[in-house]
């Protein structure tokens, strides 16, 4: 019978190394607490690539900076454009835009926004939909270059708007290339990366102190019409995401392509069940409406069980505009914590002619009530 024996020097390099594993065990398991403690008890995530990524929304700042864009109208009926691609209603927007939406959008004015948006360095960005023109899968894979170059999709934030959805369309080709910059930030129970756009909204994205809640409007109409519906699946979602988020106290933004409440457009554009949407905005409450749609800047305010929020439309981002009305513009929010509710300064910043480039227009202040828990 053989009998091992371990050498002294052996057993004393093995206990160092034991007591040293235990060591930087501990010290892991503090790490993770603090890191856990500092970040609101939210845990590291693995991201869809398999890097660790930080819960951004928990880091807390004092100012949060959102800048709102909206109708791109991206077209690629300058170049080639096959014929069995226009036997539908698409023919009726071809025909418009060689008349006069070309005229009215340029690429040139939309590099320069985001030039601009290269200086003012907003935390996070929105787009309030009619990315492309025609829905085609050439324009989605233009406006996904554009939504590229804005950042990555954690710091940008899309819903689709009509003419994204002119004619139905098939997913892969179109909505699945913008995916990740229309997701929730964790699957809702909804039914979250369906094969169909409107089953992946209402979406939830929270971003420090602020809940971006994006609604889908889109869905093809006849051929005069711009209309849009938000639909009772999305309003059920809708209410309860409100719910949550108000009893959270986050900064509650909802973005709807379609201008949100009865009145706010002509009957040929606007958004068919207005009065359901603002029945649960009204009831829920809510801080803020962004939507686009209109291609002018507008603002508006409605009351809430919890106080009065604001809405506010965008200009189109790539417009030269034949009056200063028509005039691409985009919106800078700062948004921070006030001792009376939440303080809002609106920056407009506007597209100039003659210098080609965007430049402040205005600046708006505003006090917000806060939601008591
Ligand atoms: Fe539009
Ligand atoms: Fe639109």
């Amino acid at each position: 019978m053989r009998i091992n024996v371990v050498p002294p020097c052996l057993v004393t390099i093995m206990s160092t190394l034991f007591t040293k594993r235990k060591s930087l065990e501990r010290m892991a398991k503090n790490e993770l607490l603090l890191y856990s403690r500092l970040t609101n008890s939210a845990k590291p995530r693995l991201s869809k690539t398999g890097d660790l990524t930080e819960p951004e929304h928990t880091v807390m700042k004092k100012t949060f900076t959102l800048a709102h864009l909206s109708d791109f109208h991206l077209s690629s009926l300058e170049k080639k454009v096959k014929v069995q691609d226009l036997l539908n209603k698409r023919i009726f927007g071809y025909l418009k835009w060689q008349l006069r939406r070309r005229s009215e959008h340029k690429p040139e004015v939309l590099e320069a926004l985001l030039c601009d948006l290269q200086m003012t360095k907003p935390d996070h960005i929105v787009v309030t939909g009619d990315l492309t023109h025609l829905a085609l899968p050439a324009e989605f894979q233009e406006a996904k270059k554009i939504l590229l170059s804005m950042g990555a999709p954690r710091k940008v934030t899309v819903i689709p708007g009509n003419h994204d959805a002119y004619v139905k369309t098939d997913w892969n080709s179109t909505f699945r290339l913008w995916t990740d910059y229309m997701a929730s930030d964790q699957p809702r129970p909804s039914g979250q990366m369906d094969s169909d756009s409107h089953k992946i909204f209402p979406t939830l994205r929270i971003r420090d102190f602020v809940a971006l809640v994006g609604l889908n409007s889109a869905r093809p109409s006849g051929v005069f019409l711009a209309v849009g519906s938000v639909g009772k699946l999305q309003l059920h979602e809708l209410e309860k995401i409100l719910a949550e988020t108000g009893q959270r106290q986050l900064f509650r933004i909802v973005l709807i392509h379609h201008p949100p409440l009865p009145g706010m457009i002509s009957w040929r554009k606007r958004l068919t069940d207005d009065e359901a949407l603002g029945i649960i905005l009204k009831r829920q409450g809510v801080e803020l409406v962004l939507h686009g749609h209109a291609h002018r800047d507008s603002q508006g305010h409605f009351d809430t069980t919890v106080g009065q929020a604001r809405t506010m439309g965008v200009s189109s981002a790539s417009a030269p505009g034949r009056t200063r009305k028509r005039r691409a513009r985009y919106h800078i929010y700062r948004l921070k914590k006030d001792p009376h509710g939440w303080e809002m300064i609106v920056s407009v910043r506007c597209y100039s002619p003659p210098s080609e480039t965007f430049a402040e227009e205005s600046e708006t202040h505003f006090v917000l009530p806060r939601p008591t828990a």
